[in-house]
């Protein structure tokens, strides 16, 4: 039973702000990365890896995960073997072995990182926009309430936390085809109203990135509007992966004990700006 704990006087502790030092050792803990096998969640797995943590790799690509993992492995400070697990998040039978999995190898989940997007340029006028809208909710949105719903009770067990990768897009219909904003919008919602839901145990925030380099923003985003990206931010450059990953981090630790339903924008600034 939970109770709340009326605070009546200041009392400084000096412990919380020692176990500041201390936060970022991840050793013991397990992370579920979805789409893991490059750019953002590349990054976010190999930064948890390198913090101590047993990961767990994940997407479509065999190949790509291998990869990864073989990095991980390298990076991790005991050389610990991440989980991999190819699997199709928009498939309710692949999402189901990616949880079976990680809690039979490692036997405890403490933090879900929903990491997958998909994003295509559509328009209302196009015959197949109902077709990209399904696919890209189910991958952007659906996957990730199903995988949340499959790690609840594992992460009830651990007091863990759930952070999605949302996007600055969610805000800026003139640039972003509407399935793709939508679903971003979609997921910030649905960030506050699951951590209505899952709290105190579970915190839930989620991270909108700006532009950050990945091969995505290379294939989706032509160069022109790259460069009025890197312009418009009030940072004035791209965003890094490892800016992304060390926000995840951030959200994840203790120091962030005290944060849930938020929407962390990694973005250089550019939300104020365009
Ligand atoms: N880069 C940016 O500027 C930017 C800005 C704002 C938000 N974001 C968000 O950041 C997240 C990562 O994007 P990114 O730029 O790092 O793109 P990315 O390099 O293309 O990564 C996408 C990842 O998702 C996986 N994935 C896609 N569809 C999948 C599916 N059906 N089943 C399983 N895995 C799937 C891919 O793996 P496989 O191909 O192996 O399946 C890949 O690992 C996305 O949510 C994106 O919307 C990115």
């Amino acid at each position: 039973m939970w109770t709340v704990n009326a605070i009546t006087k200041y009392e400084p502790n000096g412990d919380e702000y020692y176990a500041v030092k201390n936060s970022r050792n991840f050793t013991g803990k397990v992370v579920l990365v979805t789409g893991s096998t490059s750019g953002i969640g590349e990054g976010i797995a190999k930064l948890f890896a390198i913090l101590g943590a047993s990961v767990v790799v994940t997407g479509r690509r065999a190949n790509e995960a291998q990869r990864v993992a073989n990095d991980i492995q390298q990076l991790s400070p005991n050389k610990q073997k991440p989980l991999v697990v190819v699997a199709d998040i928009t498939k309710t039978e692949d999402t189901e072995r990616l949880m079976n999995k990680t809690i039979e190898k490692f036997g405890q989940l403490d933090v879900l990182i929903n990491n997958v997007g998909a994003g295509v340029f559509t328009t209302i006028r196009d015959d197949k926009f109902l077709d990209v809208y399904d696919y890209t909710f189910n991958a952007n949105v659906r996957s990730g309430l199903k995988l949340i719903q499959l790690a609840v009770p594992y992460l009830e067990l651990t007091n863990g936390t759930i952070i999605g990768t949302s996007s600055i897009a969610s805000q800026l219909p003139a640039l972003t085809p509407l399935p793709y904003g939508a679903s971003k919008a979609t997921l910030d919602f649905a960030t506050r109203a699951l951590a209505v839901e899952l709290g105190p145990r579970i915190r839930v925030n989620a991270i909108s990135p700006g532009f950050i380099m990945t091969e995505a923003l290379v294939k989706l985003m032509p160069e022109s509007v790259i460069k009025m990206g890197t312009e418009k931010a009030l940072l004035k450059r791209v965003g890094r992966v490892a800016d992304v990953a060390k926000a995840a981090v951030f959200l994840a630790s203790t120091d962030a004990a005290f944060i849930t339903g938020t929407n962390l924008y990694v973005d250089g600034g550019i939300i104020n700006n365009i």
